[in-house]
């Protein structure tokens, strides 16, 4: 059986600030998802929620980016910001940048994850969902999971993963992808991914024989909008065992917190913590930033769970390890590299402080220009 997993998500009003999500608004986006399950539209529909935003988790046989699911999602996320503004919860309809809805939602402000596959006799998938971030949180994770074998041990043992993934890459700039297959190809990947400001992976298929293995949403709220209107607060669908990562394989990039863009006013680079659903409130400097790991076996499209992967004791570690570089870097307060760098805050109410002190520079010696770093560039290694 043909299936389609369908992950679309946005912050449409936030309970208190950008902490949490106001329970009248997730029931409002549920009810709707729901009525489209009842009329047949959807096998299956679901709701997750991290931060001040939602997931519609739905299941379907119309394949990825279909008209009928994306106008669900929209006129959910439409319903919902209507309860949002009677309660002047904060930043009511934030991410839906578009006043009407145009046959799909990409572009216009929610992310979306989507797969389509053959549903295996067991089909274990994991949802994760991060909140005060951006898309590229998911490189390094996905390149451990992928092609790491020190995190992922089936890259050794397993037949099926033993030729490897191959990621394709989206430059969040120009809009172009390019398909990168490791090991072979794995330094060049890195060599990209790794420029976390411009670089998202957006998916990922099996080597052996084409199957897909992770999908990611890559939405990047300000070069739709032209400004700051919040972080991306991404989502990714990651398909587990019997030939792809195990569960525990999936999980084990982030029992080691590492440092991603958003956090405070969407400025500050931040450790990503892993959380259970009932923990994904950032509230610390609005954050640091959160993800949560949402478990589910498809039975005939339907979803069973989802369990809470991330509440388990094991990841208290990672949790306390995320407070404590949580601290040293809000030592550095509004300085770099805690503030993300200039060319960043493009997008942010910044350059308006700015552009006040530009007629107020002037000449610290008469007639004596400063040095510009071209002219004093030499080539080194
Ligand atoms: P169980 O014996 O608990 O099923 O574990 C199997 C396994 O491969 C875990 O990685
Ligand atoms: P969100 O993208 O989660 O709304 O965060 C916005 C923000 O500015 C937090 O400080
Ligand atoms: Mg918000
Ligand atoms: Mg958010
Ligand atoms: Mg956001
Ligand atoms: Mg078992």
């Amino acid at each position: 059986m043909k299936i389609t997993l369908s992950v679309i998500k946005a912050d449409i009003g936030g309970f208190v600030g950008h902490s949490g999500v106001h329970p009248e608004v997730l029931q409002k986006v549920q009810e709707v998802g729901l009525k489209e399950v009842e009329k047949g539209n959807l096998i299956d529909c679901q709701t997750l929620v991290c931060g001040d935003d939602i997931a519609l988790v739905m299941t379907h046989q119309h394949g990825v980016d279909s008209e009928l699911v994306h106008g669900i999602a929209w006129r959910a996320f439409e319903e919902g910001t209507a309860v949002s503004k009677k309660l002047k919860l904060y930043g009511a309809g934030q991410d839906l940048l578009s006043d009407t809805f145009s046959g799909n939602v990409k572009g216009m402000g929610p992310g979306v994850a989507e797969m389509e596959f053959e549903e295996r006799p067991s089909e274990p998938v994991i949802v994760f969902f991060a909140d005060k971030t951006s898309p590229s949180a998911w490189n390094l994770p996905l390149y451990e999971m992928f092609a790491d074998p020190m995190v992922c041990a089936g890259l050794v043992i397993d037949p099926k993963m033993h030729d490897g993934f191959t990621f394709e890459v989206l430059d969040t700039y120009t809009g172009k992808a390019v398909k990168l297959s490791t090991p072979a190809e794995l330094y060049d990947l890195l060599a990209l991914i790794g420029s976390v400001e411009r670089y998202a992976v957006k998916s990922v298929w099996r080597n052996s024989d084409g199957e897909i293995a992770a999908v990611a949403s890559t939405q990047r709220l300000s070069l739709i909008a032209g400004k700051y209107v919040g972080k991306d607060d991404p989502v990714m669908i990651v398909r587990a065992q019997s030939g792809f990562p195990a569960v525990g394989e999936v999980l084990e990039p982030f029992a080691r917190p590492w440092i991603v863009e958003g956090w405070m006013r969407g400025s500050h680079n931040g450790p990503l913590m892993p959380v259970s659903f009932k923990q994904a409130t950032p509230t610390r400097f609005d954050g640091p930033p959160r993800v949560i790991a949402a478990g589910y076996q498809i039975a005939n499209g339907k979803l069973i769970g989802p369990r809470d992967l991330f509440d388990d004791p094991a990841f208290d570690r990672a949790r306390e390890q995320a407070q404590l570089m949580a601290d040293i870097l809000r030592r550095q307060g509004i300085f770099e590299p805690h503030r993300l760098p200039s060319e960043e805050m493009e997008y942010t109410t910044l350059p308006k402080i700015l552009k006040k002190l530009e007629d107020r520079f002037y000449e610290l010696e008469e007639g004596k220009k400063a040095p510009t770093g071209e002219e004093h560039h030499t080539e080194t290694d």
